[in-house]
């Protein structure tokens, strides 16, 4: 296995797709579409595009589909919800289809969607993505963060460190074994040293600041929980994530 890391979708290489592809929004996307598998949705549905997400998902039976966007943080007028994980509810998302677009996530999704294996990853299911690579060993990882319009971001590269700390413990591997770029090593750094309080480095990030300014404080503390929900998104078709069996 070789991993690399991609601090955002602009980075990637634009010739090639990995033979697994997993692309982290800690705030919010991905923890927001984790939480909806695991509490029932039957698939989640991403589009970059507002229009497309709206005209595709009027062809789904109103009682079977939410709509859910976000746009700078904030929730989308016309749709059922927002980006929040919290509103992920059991009772709201039970057999219903969601369909999201948010600023920067759902980008990173569609950027990778024509890699063979997609998956989403987040603080709060990352022993689920670190248990499927481990039982799949696909030759080529990428971890693309999804950053904040083209920039780096802290909560998606810790979370990336998060991961590749986890392999290199489990795979009883050196570092210079598995990393593939530069990325990796610095990504495990920034986990190592902010690993026993990410809310607090959650708090420092600008996308986190952004979000506490929108009174989003519950999410930021619920999207630092490390491993707490074991659902693994992985894409089924191009754009479509359902909870693996
Ligand atoms: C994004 O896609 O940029 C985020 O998930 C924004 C958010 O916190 O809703």
């Amino acid at each position: 296995m070789k991993l690399f890391v991609y601090h955002t979708p602009e980075l990637t290489p634009a010739d090639s797709v990995p033979d697994c592809a997993i692309a982290v929004d800690v705030l919010r996307a991905t923890t927001t579409i984790a939480t909806a598998l695991h509490a029932g949705a039957e698939a989640v549905q991403v589009f970059s595009d507002l229009d497309k997400l709206v005209k595709i998902s009027a062809e789904w039976p109103t009682s079977k589909r939410l709509r859910a966007g976000e746009r700078g943080g904030a929730k989308v007028e016309g749709c059922d919800l927002g980006n929040s994980p919290l509103d992920c509810t059991p009772e709201l998302m039970n057999g219903k289809r969601l369909f999201i677009s948010t600023t920067n996530g759902t980008r990173a999704l569609q950027r990778v969607e024509t890699a063979s294996t997609v998956l989403a990853a987040a603080i709060i299911n990352r022993a689920a993505v670190v248990e499927h690579l481990l039982a799949h060993k696909p030759a080529t990882i990428w971890i693309l963060g999804s950053g904040w319009e083209g920039s780096f971001s802290l909560e998606d590269t810790v979370c990336a460190g998060a991961i590749a700390s986890s392999l290199v413990d489990r795979l009883g591997v050196s570092l210079g074994d598995l990393a593939g770029n530069d990325e990796v090593a610095s990504v495990i750094a920034l986990y190592l040293q902010w690993q026993d309080n990410l809310l607090g480095l959650f708090h420092l990030a600008s996308h986190g600041q952004r979000l506490l300014r929108l009174n989003c404080q519950e999410d930021l503390k619920y999207c630092s929980q490390l491993d707490l929900l074991n659902v693994l998104p992985i894409q089924r078709e191009p754009g479509v994530l359902v909870k693996n069996p």
